[in-house]
């Protein structure tokens, strides 16, 4: 979960790195080897470009070594996601040797930011294409079989790749994301998002709501809806287009509160999840909402960042420390044992000691069941670099970082401890990394249960009495299966 090399986001919400992997024929023998890094929208853009790519024949492989093409999406939001990516085209590159015909290609945030000139710094790379620009892939391809670079990056304000059905890869057939918009508009100072991923623009409800069914019918039974900013989720039917319910019906605006509830309404089995929440926009009618359907799940992830208030400033950030309690406080009363968690940072711009302590604080205050904590990497061309000297000394960021890292540890582990002795509804995900006999799942609030299998099968939800945890894990036997309806 957490890492004092700030690998964290890499690994842990935001994902592993993963080889991704699907069965689709093969029409024009050509294969595709696509590798992702950062947050769960970039594994969203995979999916989508897989399909894009499968409709011109391409199948995806598992093994560099017999690819035609290889794409990594890749992150920019702290130094060492670029890094990472750095290092891993060296790795590539002595495959391109063996194979000069190898097409090699950049896409996401890292691309986006370094535009063109990615060619010049790395040499093998044939094409950079930007997140918005991924219908340009096959043409794209087809210049560089013609002999030359190629680059698209450009940004819109309108795609949002509404009518492309990804295609499910390195999936458990359980669980998969949904993305419900793109872009941010927020303009958090130390964030590179708004310059990598372009404006806000949201994804027409109807085509949400039919990609959660068609998810349902095929055996899924969780969606994680995504957006960067999933309050400020806004879609504007036009005037005279149907209303199915009532709501946004005659050009009137469909919010989240209101997708929310029509996705819980797809089937009582389904279940939902959604990231990211944003403390400045979250309302209580989207807490009523979650509330109210026993298929949204108790958990929120607010990010913090910061506890205290000249900081958020700083940062840019639209609320104070006592808004976001006061957020909090609002979870705690609408929905009682919610589950929450948060990103924090340590070392941002001028962050005295004092300040940092304030942040210790709030995780007293909040007691997260879980967080994502990293230290300040200054991005070039955001207003934080452009606006404040990253002053912190590494050595202070990374003992602020150890600091609260230790804090959430003990955070965690109490949290757990306290679900043991309850019975918890989990949605059976598949077999536990550390033993065959056990299946794992999830709760509502997120943690991983894991117990013996019995005659239960992936995709059902069961019933579990947790009577022990680890740091992080609950372990329980199945009481009852649960039937919905
Ligand atoms: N340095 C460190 N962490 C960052 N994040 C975003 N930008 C930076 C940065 N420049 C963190 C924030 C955000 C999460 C996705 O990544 O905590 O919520
Ligand atoms: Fe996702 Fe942000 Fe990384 Fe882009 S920079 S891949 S939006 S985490």
């Amino acid at each position: 979960m957490f890492d004092t090399n700030n690998k964290v986001i890499e690994e842990g919400r935001q994902g592993e790195a993963l080889t991704l992997e699907s069965q689709q024929p093969a029409a024009n023998g050509k294969k595709l080897f696509l590798e992702s890094y950062g947050c769960q929208m970039n594994f969203s853009d995979s999916e989508i470009v897989a399909s894009i790519l499968s409709d011109k024949g391409y199948s995806t492989t598992p093994d560099y070594n017999e690819a035609d093409i290889i794409l990594i999406n890749t992150c920019a939001i702290r130094e060492n996601a670029e890094q990472r990516v750095r290092g891993r085209l060296r790795e590539f590159n002595y495959i391109k040797r063996k194979n000069p015909s190898l097409i090699i290609g950049v896409m996401g945030c890292m691309a986006e930011r370094l535009k063109s000139q990615f060619l010049e710094e790395e040499k093998i790379v044939d094409i950079v294409v930007g997140p918005d620009a991924y219908r340009d892939l096959p043409a794209l391809i087809e210049t560089v079989e013609g002999g030359q670079k190629a680059v698209n990056v450009l940004l819109s304000r309108e795609e949002t790749y509404a009518d492309i059905s990804p295609i499910r890869l390195d999936s458990n057939g359980v669980t998969a994301f949904i993305s419900i918009m793109r872009g941010c508009d927020n303009m958090c100072s130390f964030c590179v998002v708004p310059f990598t991923r372009g404006r806000e623009r949201s994804r027409d409800p109807e085509s949400i709501v039919r990609e959660a069914h068609e998810l349902f019918e095929n055996g899924y039974r969780e969606v994680t809806l995504l957006g960067q900013n999933v309050d400020s989720y806004k879609f504007t039917p036009h005037p005279l287009a149907p209303s199915p319910n009532g709501e946004g019906g005659h050009g009137i605006a469909v919010t989240f509160a209101n997708l929310l509830e029509r996705v819980a309404l797809v089937n009582p089995e389904l279940r939902i999840r959604f990231s990211t929440s944003n403390p400045q926009d979250m309302t209580d009618d989207v807490l009523y909402v979650v509330a109210k359907y026993e298929n949204i799940c108790k958990y929120i992830h607010l990010p913090v960042q910061s506890g205290n208030s000249e900081v958020l400033e700083r940062m840019n950030r639209g609320y104070t420390r006592e808004w976001y309690l006061n957020r909090i406080a609002a979870i705690r009363k609408i929905i009682p044992g919610c589950g929450v968690s948060t990103d924090m940072m340590t070392g941002f711009c001028g962050e005295t000691e004092e300040q940092h302590k304030e942040t210790v604080s709030m995780m007293e205050e909040v007691k997260y069941d879980f967080s994502y904590l990293f230290k300040y990497s200054e991005r070039p061309g955001t207003l934080a670099q452009r606006k404040y000297a990253d002053d912190i000394p590494e050595e202070t960021k990374l003992r602020r970082l150890q600091e609260v890292i230790a804090l959430q540890q003990k955070h965690s582990a109490e949290k757990v401890k306290e679900a043991v002795g309850k019975v918890h509804r989990v949605l059976i995900e598949g077999t536990s990394k550390k033993s065959e006999e056990m299946f794992f799942g999830r709760n509502t609030q997120n943690t991983v249960v894991v117990f013996p299998k019995m005659n239960f099968k992936k995709g059902e939800y069961v019933d579990v009495l947790a009577d022990n945890c680890s740091a992080t894990t609950l372990i329980g036997k199945a009481v009852s299966a649960h039937k919905i309806k």
